[in-house]
């Protein structure tokens, strides 16, 4: 790669555009755009005006080495080092999940049976928090909620720690290294997980930028991808208060097995929830069911 000429703003989403199409990276442009964006502090309207902006050379050399890395596979979330969930923006670390678009649906879920139970100011407990994203969401989200989350990566939690702090909310939000629920002895109104539910075998095949990015912790769901399930749920009734519930992340074409799992241990679904793209993605489920 080499740029072609001065460091212009036009010249540079030129060159990044190309380096980015040649290496097969959809909407090359608008990625070089996006790029750029998190490269310099050049404003939106200079960087559509058709004016011709210089930048320094300490921003030529940043803008290079971002889009060599996207060229590489690392998605822009990475690069950046944050991701939008809930309309909140979070941290990342190499110990966090990205957090998925398709997760806000089990925040969606909690918070509407918190409602139809008319649960107030909820006691939440988040179980494989990465970067805190289900548990803050639902704090910011639902007035009078506070809660726990629990992972087992210790800088898993130091990132969840600090995007608490970040979004005002560590007064109601605290985070710990923990093994799933083996040391909490407290119960909640809702207990949240989104447990790793990639069958190992299957992890070999992910895409690039979630195999190489994501951290193996996050999406290593054993031998059929159930075996967290087969571990959390028999944790569940001394977690879940007796008018709560329990709101668990599902991977596609899980949803009977997990349901049958939780059924062994006296819990019923009451209902799966779809994702945007119309995939069960999320059980709720209670004691009795
Ligand atoms: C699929 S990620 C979910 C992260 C986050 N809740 C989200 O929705 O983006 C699963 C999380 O479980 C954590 N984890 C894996 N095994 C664990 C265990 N035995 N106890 C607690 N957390 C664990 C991983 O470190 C990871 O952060």
């Amino acid at each position: 790669m080499s740029v072609a000429s001065a460091g212009t703003v036009e010249n540079l989403l030129v060159w990044g555009g190309q380096a980015l199409s040649e290496h097969g990276v959809a909407n090359a442009r608008r990625e070089a755009r996006l790029i750029f964006r998190q490269a310099s502090d050049v404003s939106l309207e200079d960087m559509v005006s058709g004016r011709t902006v210089a930048v320094s050379d300490s921003v030529v050399r940043t803008f290079k080495d971002y889009v060599r890395r996207r060229t590489a596979g690392e998605p822009l979330s990475r690069i950046r080092g944050s991701r939008e969930f809930w309309s909140l923006d979070f941290d990342l670390s190499p110990a966090t999940l990205d957090p998925r678009p398709d997760s806000e649906c089990l925040v969606a879920a909690v918070v509407a049976n918190l409602q139809r139970r008319r649960i107030a100011a909820p006691r939440i407990l988040d179980l494989g928090t990465g970067s805190g994203c289900l548990l803050l969401a639902l704090v910011s989200e639902v007035s009078g909620a506070s809660g726990i989350g629990i992972d087992l990566s210790g800088e898993a939690v130091v990132t969840a720690r600090r995007n608490a702090t970040k979004l005002g909310l560590a007064d109601r939000a605290n985070f710990a290294v923990g093994d799933w629920g083996a040391s909490i002895g407290e119960r909640f109104d809702v207990v949240v997980v989104n447990p790793p539910y990639i069958a190992t075998a299957a992890i070999a095949v992910l895409a690039d930028e979630v195999r190489a990015f994501d951290p193996t912790l996050a999406l290593d769901g054993g031998e059929d991808g159930l075996a967290c399930y087969r571990t959390i749920a028999p944790q569940l009734g001394a977690l879940v208060a007796e008018s709560g519930f329990a709101a668990l992340e599902i991977g596609m074409g899980q949803s009977a097995a997990v349901s049958s799992i939780l059924a062994c241990e006296g819990f019923g679904a009451i209902k799966v929830w779809p994702d945007l793209a119309g995939t069960a993605r999320c059980i709720i489920a209670a004691s009795g069911g």
